[in-house]
């Protein structure tokens, strides 16, 4: 009896959504073909996308999500509002998947996806150009809400979103942070990455998304990785992994991880190894690297790419030897941009997370344009304003940029109270100049005096050319020097000439008058 009672009940179950469904198909709507099983017949709702992915010069992976399982099915096509060409799949999912097949280079294309008879609307997106040949790159990220508005997104974000979606990029990546916390609620993460999906399948209409792993995209340090939304998140590779690479219009791109369990912070172990083979590998001229975490940190000194030292030079070093273009992050939350010995580091972490204010600047929010052609890069840094903020070219031929960064000396921070400077290029030589004081080969400490001094740097690069710029440094606490200014007038003045010539030349000058006074003297008394 009871097991009579529980069929009824589950044939009522059974039968409760065929009746719902006939009510929804008996609404007119010439889209819904009256035939065929129920999931075909039912309207579709897109959770996800269409998104436009893993773009080649010849192929595209389109993505996106139902509520419930349907067919799918992408119009396509050179010309506006005319899909000619069709591809489609009949078995039921609920995470569609179609790749674009034998599409022509460097070519604009519409497309529009369909299940169970619901189309989306049409978007449009690039193919990859010929190797070498001219495209346009966007890198931001660090747009995570702020504790007291988690888990809704920045309007920031979104405002950027729209922007960035106004500059037709061909490629996009991101560096990561795009949820403030994954915590232990399944619920909770599915609504933060939802709302941060909802927002970044708007660009991803159009352009691919690939994103870096941010620290506060997994809760690693907890003991458990969650990565699963993370990588639901970006449809960038065929099998996921915080790490990969691939190569783009003739570019090798490079994703690391720097939240590694264990290792947060460093790129070290098995990952750097990978790293090495992967750089060595390639046979492309022109690489980029990102990662969520700078090597040159501006807030997070200490706390970032460089809180191993030995790994820092390490990476730095491996980027020289690579000939690595470009090393872009986040984490901290302003645009920055320092070339290394002709690596050129970007942070582009003002995607609209609380910005950071630090003795450098940068503190606005912002995407950063890359364009990419063979013989040329030009790096744009764009704030909400659609105002150029900065702007670089490679390659450059300026005069030896000089840049400084201070090393506190606390508990809590690597001890040092040294400046550390950095070159654009391998100087030839380098002078330095305490308050105006005699050149020196090598850095010394800061003056006893407690106050205001002046450091002068002077570089010069193989073409005998001198660049110079002169940092103020306040001692009040010898501690923890505080840059307060960069007079930092970057000229091509030669240093002045040691303390020891100027010396020779006083006392030669000295004793040159006392020998004319002596010469006078005898010649009055004659
Ligand atoms: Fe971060």
């Amino acid at each position: 009896m009871r097991r009579s009672i529980s069929f009824s009940i589950a044939f009522v179950l059974f039968l409760l959504p065929l009746l719902l469904g006939l009510v929804e198909t008996t609404t007119p709507n010439p889209a819904v073909s009256l035939e065929g099983s129920f999931t075909e017949a039912a309207p579709a709702h897109f959770v996800r996308g269409p998104t436009v992915n893993l773009v080649t010069n010849s192929s595209a992976l389109i993505f996106w999500r139902t509520d419930v399982p349907m067919n799918s099915t992408v119009d396509y096509g050179l010309e506006e509002s005319n899909p000619n060409l069709t591809v489609s799949n009949s078995t039921v999912v609920g995470d569609h998947r179609i790749t674009l097949t034998g599409l022509a280079m460097g070519s604009k294309y519409y497309y529009q996806v369909t299940s169970n008879g619901t189309a989306s609307d049409e978007y449009h997106f690039r193919t990859a150009p010929a190797d070498g040949a001219e495209f346009k790159m966007i890198v931001f990220g660090d747009n995570r809400p702020d504790t007291d508005t988690a888990p809704v997104q920045p309007q920031e974000y979104s405002d950027l979103v729209d922007l960035v979606i106004a500059e037709e990029p061909h490629i996009v990546i991101m560096t990561g942070d795009y949820v403030l916390i994954v915590t232990e609620s399944h619920s909770y993460n599915l609504d933060a990455w939802e709302r941060f999906t909802n927002i970044t399948d708007r660009l991803g209409h159009y352009a691919p998304i690939y994103g870096v792993l941010g620290n506060h995209d997994t809760s690693a340090y907890t003991g458990t990785l969650r990565l699963e939304y993370f990588f639901d998140a970006f449809e960038m590779y065929s099998e996921p992994s915080p790490y990969s690479s691939f190569d783009y219009a003739g570019v090798h791109f490079t994703l690391l991880n720097s939240e590694e369990q264990y290792n947060n912070g460093r790129i070290t172990g098995t990952q750097y190894d990978w790293l090495v083979d992967d750089l060595t590998n390639t046979s492309r001229s022109m690489k980029f690297v990102f990662a969520h975490q700078p090597l040159y940190p501006l807030q997070h000194i200490n706390s970032a790419l460089d809180r191993n030292m030995t790994e820092m030079i390490r990476l730095q070093q491996l980027f020289e030897d690579m000939n690595v273009t470009l090393f872009a992050a986040g984490h901290d939350h302003l645009f920055n941009r320092l070339t290394v010995n002709g690596v050129v580091h970007i942070i582009a972490g003002g995607g609209g997370a609380p910005l950071y204010h630090t003795p450098w600047g940068g503190a606005f929010f912002h995407y950063l344009k890359v364009d990419v052609s063979s013989g040329q890069v030009d790096f744009t840094a764009i704030d909400l304003s659609s105002v150029t903020r900065e702007q670089y070219q490679l390659p450059y031929d300026g005069p030896i940029e000089i840049e400084a960064r201070f090393l506190a000396n606390n508990t809590l921070q690597r001890n040092g109270t040294l400046p550390i400077f950095y070159f654009s290029e391998i100087p030839d030589e380098v002078l330095y100049s305490w308050d105006g004081g005699s050149n020196s080969t090598t850095l010394t400490g800061f003056p006893d005096e407690p106050d205001a001094h002046t450091l002068d740097v002077y570089a010069n690069d193989s073409e005998g050319s001198w660049s110079h710029e002169r940092f103020v440094f306040n001692t009040y606490n010898p501690d923890w020097p505080t840059p307060t200014t960069s007079t930092s007038t970057t000229d091509t003045e030669s240093p002045p000439p040691p303390m020891d010539v100027v010396l020779i030349l006083g006392i030669v000058g000295v004793v040159s008058a006392v020998v004319v006074v002596i010469i006078l003297m005898r010649f009055k008394r004659k």
